[in-house]
């Protein structure tokens, strides 16, 4: 279980993007956050990635205070943010850290497939589309299969194609791995 109580956080400038936030997520559970640009839904995913701190309140996953980037937490930021000089399957397999080669290629293999992207292992990230390359970003995300999935407006670039897109308050999102895998399969 994901936990928040009593979030903040104010930047250095002196923006005060959160205050008081608090929500749980239960395994199997998805949790949208709905708000207008600006509200603070990249910097609450942030800081329940690990790659910022709260000021005041905690995240807690199952028991343990998050205070830094955590295999049991995959993200896909706004843009997809590949490493230019890695190829597919090396941005794929960024975040597996020290693990036996075959392991390696295997879960690779296995989050590429689930995005329908096998094919392009080998390729540079300036050979794929724009949907292509948040493809592989999921992808990244899902590698070290983890409990929490967070997606910050994933589809965002390619809403911006779309000349009706509605101008609104976006979503970003808390998953788990096993809701995402159930998504997948089309299941409720
Ligand atoms: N690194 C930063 N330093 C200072 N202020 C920041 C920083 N990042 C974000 N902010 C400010 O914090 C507030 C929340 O920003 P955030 O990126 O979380 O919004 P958002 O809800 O994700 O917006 P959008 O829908 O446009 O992506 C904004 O006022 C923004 O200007
Ligand atoms: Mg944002």
């Amino acid at each position: 279980m994901l936990a928040l109580n009593d979030i903040g956080k104010t930047y250095p400038n002196g923006v005060q993007a959160l205050e008081g936030i608090g929500l749980r997520v239960e395994a199997g559970e998805i949790l949208a956050i709905l708000g207008g640009s600006g509200c603070g839904k990249s910097t609450l995913l942030r800081l329940i990635a690990g790659l910022d701190r709260p000021a005041p309140g905690r995240v807690v996953l199952d028991g343990a205070e998050v205070s830094g980037p955590h295999e049991k937490i995959g993200v896909v930021f706004q843009e997809p943010r590949l490493f230019p000089w890695l190829t597919v399957a090396g941005n794929v397999g960024f975040g597996l850290g020290r693990r036996p080669a075959h392991e390696r290629r295997a879960l690779v293999e296995e989050a590429l497939r689930r995005v329908g992207l096998v094919d392009k292992a080998g390729v540079w990230p300036r050979e794929l589309s724009g949907g292509q390359a948040q493809r592989v970003a999921i992808a990244r995300a899902l590698v070290t299969r983890p409990e929490v999935l967070l997606l910050d407006e994933p589809f965002s670039a390619l809403d911006a194609l779309h000349p009706d897109r509605p101008s609104g308050p976006s979503a970003a999102c808390v998953g788990t791995d096993r809701a995402a895998t159930d998504a997948d399969r089309g299941d409720p």
